[in-house]
């Protein structure tokens, strides 16, 4: 009988790059779906300096590095060292996963789809037909946008503090649909099925300036953010008639298996994983 692996070799290194790092839960989730695929692995965290990304990559690279998470402030380095781009990596300018291949750097971008996923399959949130609000024009939104236009939903409004990047975003993006850009001032006498927080705002514990009537019945708010307790946002969503509300902790586990199959052609189960990290903050699927 011969054994799967040699397990004299060192496993294959994979990890996420960032500024800060150190409460990633990438680690502990690529370490779940790892047992639970059995595929070998090391996953690490590494701080990188901002102006020290390139060097650092290369250095991982260079050192058998298989595969890497990226998160902030180096999505779009990320998304300009790539040689090679998924579709929707350069789409939403900025790249989450990079795979090393024959020396080549292939940057993909699993944010968007992992927002989707989490909603369809975990939250049971069609987005088909829906009307959907959208806070923020960063970052966050931009990589969401392509997989939530292409669910058709009957409209799409982004709403953000500086207006003119929501309507900067909105051209960007409207070969794919329709997509109303305002700002928060604008949501007056207006109300929606879904209302999705991409703002840095709940970081700061900080509330976009919303109106009180924005819900419709059965309405789901969701913060793309996660934290141990609920959001400002989603405290306040409770508060003005939202059905339910939910944090990003599944809209990471999900990005995360997309991850992990691109690295290894296995689609983890994502359901346990989510019931690990979930405290109070989100509806029983
Ligand atoms: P990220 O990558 O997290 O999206 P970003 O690209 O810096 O980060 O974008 C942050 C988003 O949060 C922006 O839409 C920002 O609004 P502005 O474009 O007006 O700056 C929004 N934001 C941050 N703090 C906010 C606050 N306190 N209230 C409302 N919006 C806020």
């Amino acid at each position: 009988m011969t054994d799967i692996f040699d397990f004299s070799a060192p496993p294959p290194l994979y990890a996420v790059m960032g500024n800060p790092v150190a409460h990633s839960k990438s680690p502990q989730i690529h370490k779940m779906f790892s047992e639970q695929c059995d595929v070998r692995l090391q996953y690490d965290r590494i701080q990188v300096d901002v102006g020290g990304f390139e060097q650092a990559v290369q250095y991982f690279q260079s050192n058998g590095g298989r595969g890497l998470n990226i998160t902030v402030p180096f999505k779009v380095e990320a998304w300009r060292l790539a040689d090679e781009l998924s579709a929707r990596a350069r789409r939403t300018e900025a790249v989450n996963t990079i795979q090393f291949e024959h020396d080549m750097i292939i940057g993909d971008n699993t944010d968007g789809v992992g927002l989707v996923t989490d909603l369809k399959k975990n939250l049971h949130c069609s987005l088909t037909g829906k009307k959907i609000l959208i806070l923020g024009a960063g970052g966050a939104v931009r990589g969401v946008l392509q997989p939530v236009l292409e669910k058709a939903p009957a409209n799409l409004t982004v709403a953000n503090r500086t207006v003119d990047k929501a309507v900067a975003l909105a051209g960007q993006f409207n070969d794919l649909g329709e997509i109303i850009a305002c700002g928060f001032d604008k949501l007056h006498g207006q109300t929606f099925d879904l209302v999705v927080n991409g703002t840095a705002a709940s970081l700061a514990d900080e509330l976009p300036p919303l109106p009180d009537q924005l819900f419709n019945e059965n309405a789901l708010a969701y913060d793309m953010m996660y934290a141990d307790k609920p959001t400002v946002f989603m405290r306040w969503a409770n508060e003005h008639g939202a059905a339910r509300t939910a944090d990003g902790i599944g809209m990471l586990v999900e990005q995360a298996a997309e991850s992990f199959f691109i690295w290894h052609g296995v689609r983890p189960e994502t359901t346990p994983v989510i019931e690990f990290f979930m405290r109070d903050n989100r509806p029983h699927a």
